[in-house]
């Protein structure tokens, strides 16, 4: 599970507050649905202020921030806003508890939840418990390990109803959203058609009702090939790289600090410096 801050500051072109009724609008009125992750201050401003609908503290950070080679081993206790894997498969009662510590203490207004039909009993019970859900479906990566890697799902007909049996059964629990991830672009078309609540894709196709993607893939700062649906607009490696060497050459070269760049002593208390060090010099002689 994890955590999808719908609010804080993300507002409407009219200036008001995105909240999970204002996305189903969105959904009604076509207009699509934007969202990033983010998982720091810094790059939650950034994201925020740019206009994004919805910030995502996707677990992916695991990977992302933490350099883990999948999102299985993050705990609760670093993610502060995501609940990650372990966090609500074992237990109802554990799981509302970890969710309401999340919009206690990480100040989140939606929490995620991986896995389709199957989740569908806990959702309605943390729905209950007044905390917003949104689903997710297909490639669902805390399930890595049964899909036997990172495989896009519903390629086949047996595939494509157990996801519209998943989209269905969580639409009927109530979430909020419903992230469409690794499936094939008509497969996503016709849950989006099917489901009344919003669908934000990440390897859909273009019919989602929004899309999302993972901040770091969107800035190239993953150091790996990119997956087919990411579409990078910044290059921040190539930025932060070209940043550090001028920064080592400079410190390298005593470029850096110049004497602009140095805190000086007041006149008097050099001049009272300078006197001292006259006379300790000429004791010396
Ligand atoms: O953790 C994450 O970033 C996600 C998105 C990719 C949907 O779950």
């Amino acid at each position: 599970m994890s955590i999808t801050p719908i609010g804080g500051r993300p507002q409407d072109e009219l200036g008001r507050k995105i909240t999970t009724a204002s996305l189903r609008e969105q959904k009604f009125r076509h207009e699509p649905i934007s969202c990033l992750t983010a998982y720091d201050y810094a790059s939650a401003r950034l994201v925020d202020e740019s206009g994004i609908d919805m910030v995502l503290v996707g677990d992916s950070l695991a990977q992302t921030m933490l350099g883990y080679e999948n999102t299985l081993s993050i705990t609760m206790d670093e993610l502060l806003a995501d609940m990650p894997y372990g966090s609500y498969q074992v237990d109802a009662n554990e799981a509302i508890r970890n969710a309401a510590r999340f919009v206690k203490e990480g100040g989140a207004e939606v929490v995620k939840i991986e896995g389709g039909e199957k989740r569908a009993d806990l959702i309605r019970r943390i729905i209950d418990a007044e905390i917003p859900v949104a689903g997710h479906i297909g490639l669902t990566p805390q399930s890595v390990n049964v899909m036997g890697g990172y495989k896009v799902q519903g390629k086949n007909l047996s595939g494509i109803e157990q996801l519209m049996r998943d989209a269905v059964a969580l639409d009927r629990a109530g979430v909020a959203c419903l992230y469409l991830e690794g499936i094939p672009r008509e497969v996503a078309a016709m849950i989006t058609a099917e489901v009344s609540a919003p669908t934000i894709g990440i390897g859909a196709g273009p019919e989602c009702d929004g899309q999302v993607l993972v901040f770091h893939d969107l800035v190239n700062l993953t150091f790996g090939p990119p997956a087919k649906f990411v579409r990078r607009y910044g290059d921040a490696t190539a930025l932060i790289t070209h940043a550090v060497q001028a920064y080592r050459a400079d410190v390298k070269s005593h470029q850096y600090p110049s004497d602009v760049e140095s805190y000086h002593l007041p006149k008097e208390t050099k001049a009272g410096l300078d006197t001292v060090l006259e006379r300790k010099r000429a004791m010396r002689r």
